[in-house]
């Protein structure tokens, strides 16, 4: 059964579509080649090449170390799986903070080796110099509002932003900042529903929600935590749809058993 619109390929448009005809997005992370063409397969509208990847890939504690170049790597593999789905790469933290000069050249070098469709950027008013001149350069931006993980040390806690009226309203300017620039679209970050209501019903881009309620014109979720590849994740706003740590321990012990036991390989399986 298709459960997915049936577009060719999945453009920023064709997401600015959905939010006014009021299908919602489905978005999910991927890092690389395999898990990327089973996502497309599965008829997602977005996969998102998050730096996220710092933590489940590389098994860092925050975002903050991945680098350009291996944000590259990682989103080029998922670049060569997809054939349907829209394609968006987090430019990392220390590769557009400093100036728009800087955040131009990263945006550039991801546009251009590895083929991927939209970046994105944590912020609001203090990077929209840099959206702007990415999106001169024709680069589409999607803007990460609420919690922003690159800025953890500033937060010092994960816990649900913009519950006070001062941070929800500064958001609420932020996201229009954010769309006046031209951005397609915007993920709200672990936010009250409320506010992620309030958003989504006042801008005409589409907002992807992480525990940002059921209002969100998408919802984003990362892969490892969908899947129950990470156990220790246990945030409100996620619902796992598999057990695989469970899964892939019983087969690996299945495995070890049979090559203990001389069971494998048997006869049908040498040459
Ligand atoms: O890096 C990431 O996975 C993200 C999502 C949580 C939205 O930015």
């Amino acid at each position: 059964m298709s459960v997915h619109t049936e577009i060719k390929k999945v453009t920023t448009h064709a997401l600015q579509k959905m939010k006014l005809t009021g299908e919602k997005i489905s978005m999910i992370t991927a890092y690389d080649f395999s898990f990327a063409r089973i996502f497309d397969g599965a008829g997602i509208d977005v996969i998102l090449v998050g730096d996220s990847a710092s933590n489940v890939m590389a098994g860092h504690e925050t975002t903050l170390p991945i680098t350009l170049d291996q944000m590259i790597y990682h989103a080029s593999s998922v670049v060569r799986a997809v054939d349907r789905a829209l394609v968006i790469v987090d430019i990392p933290f220390g590769s557009y903070q400093s100036n728009s000069k800087e955040a131009l050249a990263s945006a550039i070098r991801i546009m251009k080796e590895t083929g991927a469709h939209a970046v994105k950027m944590e912020g609001g008013e203090e990077i929209l110099e840099s959206v702007k001149r990415i999106l001169a350069a024709g680069v589409p931006v999607m803007g990460h509002l609420g919690l922003t993980p690159q800025s953890i040390y500033k937060f010092g806690t994960y816990t649900v932003r913009a519950r006070e009226e001062a941070e929800a309203e500064t958001l609420k300017k932020d996201a229009r900042l954010l769309q006046e620039a031209g951005c397609f679209g915007l993920v709200l970050e672990k936010i009250p529903a409320q506010l992620g209501k309030e958003v989504s019903e006042n801008l005409n881009i589409p907002t992807i929600g992480i525990g940002a309620g059921k209002y969100c014109d998408g919802q984003v979720l990362v892969m490892h935590d969908l899947l129950g590849i990470n156990t220790t994740f246990n945030p409100r706003f996620l619902r796992r749809y598999l057990d695989l740590y469970q899964q892939t321990t019983e087969a690996v012990q299945h495995y070890i058993r049979d090559v203990k036991s001389r069971d494998f390989p048997g006869e049908h399986e040498q040459y």
